[in-house]
């Protein structure tokens, strides 16, 4: 028996021992196409020989650095390259060893630059029901995952929630996306007048909301109209792209292709890609300069932020995505993704919706396309599917809850940006045959 403790008690798992390109190979010498990167993290496939010999190289000439003694040259070169084409306004990178730290850096250097600048007053965030921004205290309080929340309740900060931008099930029949996002922006506002905007900090929100919903993007206009109501308010807007950034949607940040820019975001999955864990905040300029014109500390820090050998991943995967013009790639296979998914699942029973952007796609499962009822959480089709793809060979990310923690089923799809059009072929087929098998075990069960 196991001595790791993983998060499931109840379950074994394959020993996973070697990755090449697209697969992953287990112990027994079982190949999986990898479609989903893990969690949306291997953007560039397995054994990149290139990153490989960054973190080699980098490991052997200097491994680790406190950084309040030094600073060290792959975070210097990190920073700038992140910088450099990063929404306007951006400035500095804090570094952090993923997602959840990054949220949570983000969160106390929203709440310490309003300290700074004397509006202590400002104390709460607002943030958006099926959401997640990872699992420590503070991320945890501002995502909206009920069910993630649930037990842990009672230790966690006052947030209040709004509506999630879900136009499957969120627009109502025959409703124009101008009107819904109306509907969604009037919402927000009136949270705000009625929590006093002068006592909030930021708005948090995934520009493409991925584990809890399934990769769904706002629909136009709608982060166009946050930014202008936490403007009119002196808000604060926090995007987390810890999964949907550093070119997942086929733009280096998902924001760009809101046209906003925001005050501080969050990145992490494909800024390692899972060749060393590494996360940053990148915050404005004028956030920074608050701080170095006030106290001149912020009052953060982890042993292992800056890691050199993170950095040095990171900073060769920004290079391998620039030279290799791998955003370009990831619209194009996108873009055919796409066409095999609708060509193959348009018409299937169970399947309510297909979205996504780039290689990032979610597919909703229901029990009934007409009134889009969905499955009994009982029945745990996203976890029966989900066995039936490892079977055939296949990672896909499952979950359920997708409509309020509870209720609903679908499947992420973010395959790596390496991928062929041969891998797209197999995956859909997979796919396929792993949504008619687990969807047979569920209804004989
Ligand atoms: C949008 C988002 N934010 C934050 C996190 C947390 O990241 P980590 O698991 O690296 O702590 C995740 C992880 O899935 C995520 O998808």
């Amino acid at each position: 028996m196991s001595h790791v403790l993983y998060r499931r008690f109840d379950q074994d798992y394959p020993v996973a021992v070697r990755g090449e390109g697209v697969e992953l190979i287990d112990r027994d010498g079982k190949r999986y196409i990898d479609a989903s990167g893990g969690a949306a993290v291997s953007c560039l496939g397995h054994s990149h020989e290139r990153v490989v010999d960054a973190v080699r190289r980098q490991v052997g000439q200097l491994a680790f650095v406190h950084s309040s003694f030094f600073t060290n040259e792959p975070a210097e070169a990190l920073a700038d390259q992140l910088i450099a084409n990063a929404p306007a306004g951006l400035d500095k990178v804090f570094f952090t060893s993923g997602g959840s730290e990054a949220v949570e850096a983000a969160l106390k250097l929203a709440r310490q630059y309003f300290v700074e600048i004397g509006q202590p007053e400002r104390r709460r965030f607002v943030a958006r029901r099926q959401s997640y921004h990872g699992n420590t205290l503070g991320a945890l309080a501002v995502g909206g995952n009920a069910w993630r929340r649930e037990q842990f309740k009672p230790l966690l900060l006052d947030v209040e929630q709004v509506s999630p931008a879900y136009a499957y099930r969120g627009r109502e029949a025959g409703e124009s996306d101008q009107s819904y996002v109306g509907r969604l922006l009037q919402e927000l506002d009136e949270t705000l007048v009625g929590l006093g905007p002068e006592t909030v900090i930021a708005f948090v929100a995934e520009p493409v909301v991925g584990a809890t919903m399934g990769a769904v993007p706002a629909p136009p206009g709608y982060f166009a109209g946050v930014r202008a109501l936490c403007d009119r308010y002196g808000i604060l807007l926090i995007l987390d792209e810890v999964m949907c950034g550093m070119g997942r949607t086929g733009t280096l940040y998902a924001s760009e292709q809101e046209g906003i820019d925001p005050d501080i975001v969050t990145i992490a999955k494909g800024l390692g890609v899972g060749y060393q864990p590494i996360g940053a905040t990148l915050a404005s300029a004028t956030i920074c300069e608050a701080i170095r014109a006030g106290t001149g500390f912020f009052q953060h820090g982890h042993t292992y932020m800056a890691h050199p050998v993170a950095c040095a991943a990171g900073l060769a995967v920004q290079e391998t995505l620039a030279d290799e013009q791998l955003l370009g790639r990831v619209r194009l296979q996108g873009a055919r993704l796409r066409e095999l998914l609708r060509a193959r699942l348009d018409d299937h029973p169970h399947v309510g919706d297909i979205r996504g952007r780039g290689l990032f796609f979610g597919i909703e499962l229901v029990a009934d396309r007409a009134s889009k009822r969905p499955f009994a959480p009982e029945l745990k089709v996203n976890a029966k599917i989900k066995a039936a793809a490892m079977e055939r060979g296949l990672i896909c990310y499952a979950m359920g809850g997708t409509i309020d923690g509870r209720h609903g089923d679908h499947l992420m799809l973010a395959p790596p940006f390496i991928v062929t059009d041969a891998d797209l072929q197999q995956i859909v087929l997979r796919l396929c045959a792993a949504i008619d098998a687990g969807l047979a075990v569920a209804d004989a069960a």
